[in-house]
């Protein structure tokens, strides 16, 4: 038989109690995470979302709450009423807030009884977690664990620190509708099929783009949002199908005037686990970063910058290799200090990790006592010690080299400056680096359809300098390939090489904005189609405009320290896009699909 709740209340949470309170009488309530038998003495960790506090019932002063103490199990709901005591002298416990004290029991109600738990929610630690997809599956009980309830609990305090900032700049919070038109993040739509006009459907957001620069058609100048975003893409580590943005625009903005929203935002948010980020964020423009990290995202938190070694190259008659260069590829490499004594284990697992970013295979060089390369033999010990020069590498060091096209080389030796560092340990978890990266290209070439797509949208505004070489780009047929090379006024912030923030300054002026539809290949009638309200909003006398939207989970995984973006929301989905809690997607009832007008066909 449970007891009853009735008036009583808690005078405390579980995690707030110390040696002022010693004497007090209190009321606590939550989950028993852990109970201990000691025959006459009961011993129960009592958890909520604050803590734990240690309660103990003695059977020989409260017999009847030690009666009631044997019953609990684990994560029964309990009501606690007792007296605060500080803990007899060596049973204090530093790893809890409240390790100083202890609650006698007087009275005990079983609130609740709970079945034993699918998964033990805490062995020792967070490495020692069930399966992902169980927890998943139990979410709620998941969500007891006090490392995900903090992140939680972290995530509302970054929102809310970002409404202050913004609202503090004087930007106003605008909700833009769920329900909408295909949007052109580059991802595909999320659709939903509307009942009342059969065979129509709605687009769900992959942000409020279109809408936000409407905004500021409209005056509304500076616009923000937590806005929910909905992108069917593959999904990765930092990637769900689902998640938030801070979304803001604002007009008459030149970059410098959004760089500094941006670094202010995330040095207020930054500060909520006291780090303070500098004033200024380190730039460097995309090429460079490009160049020097094989990345778009650096992580900065360790160096292992990428070497061309593709000069050294030239005059081999190493055919593979030969090969690359006259084709413009590149060779390069990292050097991996102190690790000479890389096993052939090794270097063959790093070199079919390279492999998946389209690497045709791994060469490498060791400087132990003696000199050891895969390329001894084809390219002599003489050529071998000149390269590693070139690369400055040391005695002891290694060198790891990609030959590819140079995306290929690129993503490959920039996949693998991360991979190594998280291996050899280079990476200071307490560090934290943030940067803009500038001037993105404005195209991307796609080499299915031979076509440019836009690298970010297709508002994103070129830069002023290479405006000539995008009109001739699209004006005459014969320099189409120039569209390569023309930069945008588009930027990035990363922290700790995670992509934690986009934007860019817009095209504002409708001539423009046919030039680049153009270029795009998106025909007037197809722009029409997708983008018409839009292009009419257009001629109504746009002020320049531009804006950035953040990842609330990403900046999130910054301040919780984790590298899984389902540990800082509280129902996410898996990497194959289902909710395991609540078996979603799944099935409709036929008739819903009637009202639809929509037949599964198998
Ligand atoms: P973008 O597509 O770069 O820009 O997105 C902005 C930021 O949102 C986060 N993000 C994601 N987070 C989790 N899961 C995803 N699938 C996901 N996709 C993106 C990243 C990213 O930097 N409308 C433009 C912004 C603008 O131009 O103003 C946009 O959405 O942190």
């Amino acid at each position: 038989m449970l007891d009853v709740l009735g008036n009583l209340e808690k005078t405390h949470s579980c995690g707030e109690l110390r040696e002022t309170n010693v004497g007090e009488k209190v009321v606590l309530m939550g989950w028993v995470a852990k109970k201990r038998d000691f025959g006459v003495f009961t011993f129960i960790d009592l958890r909520d979302r604050d803590g734990i506090t240690q309660i103990v019932v003695s059977e020989e002063t409260d017999r009847e709450a030690h009666t009631k103490a044997k019953l609990l199990r684990g994560e029964f709901v309990v009501a606690v009423i007792g007296e605060v005591f500080s803990r007899s002298e060596g049973t204090h416990n530093s790893k809890l807030a409240t390790g100083d004290i202890e609650v006698h029991a007087s009275e005990i109600l079983i609130l609740n009884d709970a079945k034993t738990l699918p998964f033990e929610l805490e062995k020792a630690g967070s490495q020692n977690l069930a399966s992902e997809d169980l927890r998943l599956k139990y979410r709620y009980l998941d969500l007891r664990r006090p490392q995900l309830a903090h992140n939680i609990r972290m995530r509302a305090r970054a929102v809310k620190e970002i409404r202050n900032y913004m609202d503090n700049l004087g930007f106003t919070e605008i909700e833009t509708p769920i329900l909408l038109k295909s949007t052109p993040e580059g991802a595909r739509d999320f659709i939903v099929p509307s009942r009342i006009h059969t065979s129509k459907f709605f687009a769900l957001p992959q942000s409020p783009q279109i809408l936000k620069q409407i905004c500021m058609i409209s005056g509304l100048d500076k616009y923000y949002q937590i806005a929910r975003c909905f992108r069917d893409e593959d999904l990765r580590a930092d990637r769900q199908p689902e998640f938030t943005q801070l979304d803001v625009e604002i007009s008459f903005a030149n970059q410098e005037t959004i760089y500094r929203i941006i670094e202010g935002m995330f040095q207020s948010v930054l500060r909520l686990i006291d780090v303070e980020l500098p004033a200024q964020f380190p730039r460097m423009t995309y090429a460079e970063a490009l160049r020097r990290f094989g990345s778009d995202k650096p992580d900065l938190r360790f160096e292992m910058e990428l070497v061309d070694l593709s000069e050294s190259f030239k005059n081999t008659d190493f055919a593979p290799f030969a090969a690359v260069l006259e084709n413009k590829g590149e060779i390069k490499a990292i050097v991996v200090k102190g690790k000479a004594d890389y096993s052939r284990k090794v270097t063959d697992d790093l070199q079919e990790f390279v492999k998946r970013y389209g690497a045709s295979g791994l060469a490498w060089i060791k400087l132990g006592d003696e000199l050891n390369s895969s390329l001894l033999k084809v390219l002599g010990e003489a050529k071998i010690s000149e390269l590693a020069t070139t690369a400055k590498a040391e005695k002891g060091d290694a060198v790891l080299i990609v030959a590819g096209k140079k995306s290929v080389a690129a993503a490959a030796l920039g996949a693998l400056r991360i991979e190594v560092a998280k291996r050899e340990n280079l990476i200071d978890r307490n560090a934290y680096k943030p940067l803009l990266v500038t001037e993105f290209p404005m195209f991307e070439h796609n080499d299915e359809t031979g076509n440019y797509d836009a690298a970010h949208h297709p508002f994103t505004s070129p830069m002023d300098e290479d405006l000539e070489m995008f009109r001739t780009a699209i004006e005459d047929e014969t320099q189409h390939e120039l569209l390569g090379k023309v930069r945008a006024k588009a930027y990035d912030a990363v922290i700790n090489g995670y992509e934690c923030a986009g934007g860019s300054i817009r095209i504002h002026q409708k001539e423009i904005q046919a030039l680049n539809f153009k270029a795009l290949g998106l025909s007037p009638e197809v722009a029409r189609a997708r983008f018409g309200f839009f292009l009419d909003a257009l001629e109504y006398g746009t002020p320049p405009h531009g804006g950035f939207a953040a990842g609330i989970e990403r900046t999130c995984m910054i301040l919780c320290g984790t590298e899984n973006i389902r540990d800082v929301m509280a129902f996410p989905k898996t990497a194959s896009a289902q909710d395991l809690m609540m078996d979603s997607p799944g099935d409709v009832d036929v008739s819903q699909l009637k009202e639809l007008g929509i037949k599964i066909v198998e």
